[in-house]
């Protein structure tokens, strides 16, 4: 048995994670930069032959829904506009940093699909409630989970210890996270994000997805993304494991003023609709991880 101490110093190694592609970075400063032009972008993201060929292939997926064959970088940028744009490559850079293969106890496939649920839900709950930020909230929803691809990658040892207490003591994932680690998946997300320099608002996201009451900065963002994470798991065909609980935080409800059971019912209804029509054969994803 590990003491507070070790588990700390090996929580600590969180740290020695590979930084964020320097280029993700590029991109996000130039959709940034008010003066930035098509082409500049354009040029940019053509530099890197496969970062071009996965933006192509999800920019002609079901998920954007545009008629036409996108078959340029400038036209991709021009139909989608450069939020979109920046959106997936940040999600590119993000989600294949944290790749590893599928086993017993990680079921890539469900974890993945469970992330882009949640980011496409939380895109459209903000929509439906008028939240504007809308591209924040799909990077969020995807990212909030993260802590555990962290886990399971330089911690696992210590991930299938917890994996194991879940299944054969009954406790949920987040007590067996406490009991091994002394922390959960979303402090050890919140971290990642932080030496990512991610925006402070999705650091918190991360942070507090299963407590939207610490929320300081931006409670309306980690609302909609808790519970966008809970109709997610309500909505999955598959058991969601390793992040269990699928009620709502009531302060999330209020905040987001959803505290209707009726609503709620309505939401989850239309939202089942909307998983199943944008992830239909899980096109996103398979381009994203390269299934
Ligand atoms: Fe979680
Ligand atoms: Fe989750």
């Amino acid at each position: 048995m590990m003491t507070p101490d070790q588990i700390q110093e090996k929580v600590k190694t969180i740290i020695q994670l590979p930084a964020l592609p320097s280029l993700a970075f590029e991109v996000a400063e130039l959709v940034d930069n008010p003066k930035t032009s098509a082409q500049q972008l354009g040029r940019l993201i053509s530099a890197d032959q496969a970062l071009t060929g996965k933006v192509l292939k999800i920019a002609n997926s079901p998920f954007y829904g545009f008629p036409k064959k996108i078959s340029t970088i400038d036209f991709a940028i021009i139909v989608l506009g450069f939020d979109a744009l920046k959106e997936i490559v940040i999600s590119i850079a993000l989600v294949s940093s944290l790749q590893k293969k599928a086993d017993n106890y990680f079921n890539t496939k469900v974890f993945w699909d469970h992330s882009i649920a949640t980011g496409v839900i939380a895109r459209r709950l903000a929509r439906d409630i008028g939240y504007r930020v809308t591209g924040e909230v799909f990077v969020g929803g995807l990212l909030h989970d993260m802590g555990i691809s962290v886990l399971n990658k330089y911690f696992n040892p210590e991930f299938r210890r917890i994996v194991d207490i879940t299944r054969e003591m009954g406790l949920s994932f987040l007590e067996a996270e406490e009991s091994v680690l002394g922390v959960t998946h979303a402090e050890i997300g919140g971290w990642l994000g932080e030496r990512w320099n991610l925006p402070d608002q999705l650091v918190e996201t991360i942070r507090c997805h299963h407590d939207p009451e610490k929320a300081e900065k931006n409670r309306k963002l980690v609302s909609i993304v808790h519970c966008a994470d809970v109709f997610a798991k309500r909505l999955s065909e598959e058991r969601i494991e390793y992040d269990g609980e699928t009620d709502f935080n009531e302060l999330a409800l209020d905040e987001l003023q959803l505290n209707d059971e009726h609503l709620l019912n309505q939401y989850l209804e239309q939202y089942s609709e909307t998983v199943k029509s944008e992830m239909k054969d899980s096109f996103v994803v398979s381009n994203l991880m390269g299934f």
